[in-house]
């Protein structure tokens, strides 16, 4: 294609974006950068060389074929309908969760539900816990149909963004200084030495505004029935990068460790780590800045016994969670 570009561009998952773009070899001539914090600034970029960050303008962006947003849920259902519906029919692949539970909406992760959404002008990406977790999910669903999923989350500073990774690392480097780690402004409580069993707001029914969002997104690409339960409780933890998730199934086949461990070997964008005996499984220092999810801990369940299994993930949540899922969506359509 003739170029792409990328809406918030000086964010944390739009600065991967551009790193998934560049190590990808997008085939793309040119990449055009739209930040209006950095505009005017220059990034140098070891593919599509130097790139003058741009104010975000609607006819500029209309100029683009595919346009990787990486903004606001606001911005984006303002601007992303009126941007795929510009003169060049620019493909719009949003981060946010403005578009993910619109029916007309395809919500994608390509090596799962990717088949045939290829040339849809507006796709929506998927939260990154739920894509994390949806990479193990995925291949086992397939095979012994799942029926029930509890998952706990371990999710990362930076998820929350370039603002909540600063607090963590501040809050740190002052306990180191001072004995004390300063009052919280960002976070609703103090993340150094701590652990917050909330992300986002609470709904009515007690959950999370992040836990339902794994239970609607997993229903919706993988099409699941009502009758199958999914449930989460979704933790802040004082880790920087790569989210983790305990995660228990109970499926309609029996299941067992070593057919899942088999199974998972040659799924897509997965990587087993599962060597207890020497103390190898899954963990965010090793998964972040890499691709695969890394899934370990694999054992029978003894709640759901021969139908049911637990497990361990480490993903990069800017990784697989966004930039490389929005990456990929658009490799298909150009391909
Ligand atoms: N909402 C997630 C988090 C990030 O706060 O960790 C991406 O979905």
């Amino acid at each position: 294609v003739d170029s792409v570009c990328i809406l918030g561009c000086s964010g944390a998952v739009g600065q991967e974006m551009l790193k998934c773009l560049e190590d990808r070899d997008f085939p793309t001539e040119k990449v055009r950068l739209f930040g209006n914090r950095s505009a005017g600034s220059t990034v140098s970029s070891k593919k599509f060389g130097d790139i003058v960050v741009e104010k975000f303008s609607l006819e500029a962006v209309q100029e683009c074929d595919i346009c990787l947003m990486a903004v606001s849920g606001d911005f984006s259902k303002e601007w992303a309908p009126k941007i795929a519906g510009g003169p060049k029919n620019t493909q719009v692949i949003d981060n946010s969760s403005a578009w993910r539970y619109d029916e007309d909406k395809p919500l994608v992760i390509p090596e799962i539900n990717g088949e045939g959404r290829v040339g849809e002008p507006l796709i929506a990406n998927p939260n990154c816990t739920t894509a994390v977790g949806a990479m193990a999910l995925w291949p086992i669903h397939q095979k012994y149909k799942l029926k029930k999923v509890l998952m706990s989350t371990y999710q990362a500073a930076s998820g929350a963004g370039a603002e909540g990774m600063a607090e963590l690392e501040n809050g740190l480097a002052t306990w180191v200084k001072d004995g004390a780690v300063p009052k919280p402004e960002f976070f609703a409580h103090q993340l150094p030495f701590n652990v917050i069993p909330q992300i986002d707001k609470f709904q009515e029914n007690g959950y999370t505004k992040e836990e339902m969002k794994v239970t609607w997104e997993l229903q919706k690409i993988f099409g699941l029935d009502d009758d199958v339960k999914v449930a989460c409780t979704a933790v802040r933890v004082p880790t920087l990068r790569a989210h983790s998730e305990s995660i228990t199934v109970e499926t309609e086949e029996p299941i067992s460790p070593d057919d899942v461990r088999e199974l998972l070997k040659s799924a897509p964008g997965v990587k087993v780590v599962d060597e207890p005996g020497s103390l190898k499984y899954p963990m965010p220092l090793n998964a972040t800045g890499n691709y695969d999810v890394e899934v370990g801990r694999i054992r029978q369940s003894i709640v759901f016994g021969e139908k049911g299994i637990e497990f361990f993930v480490s993903g990069d949540q800017l990784l697989r969670g966004a930039a490389l899922n929005a990456v990929i969506i658009a490799e298909n359509a150009v391909k």
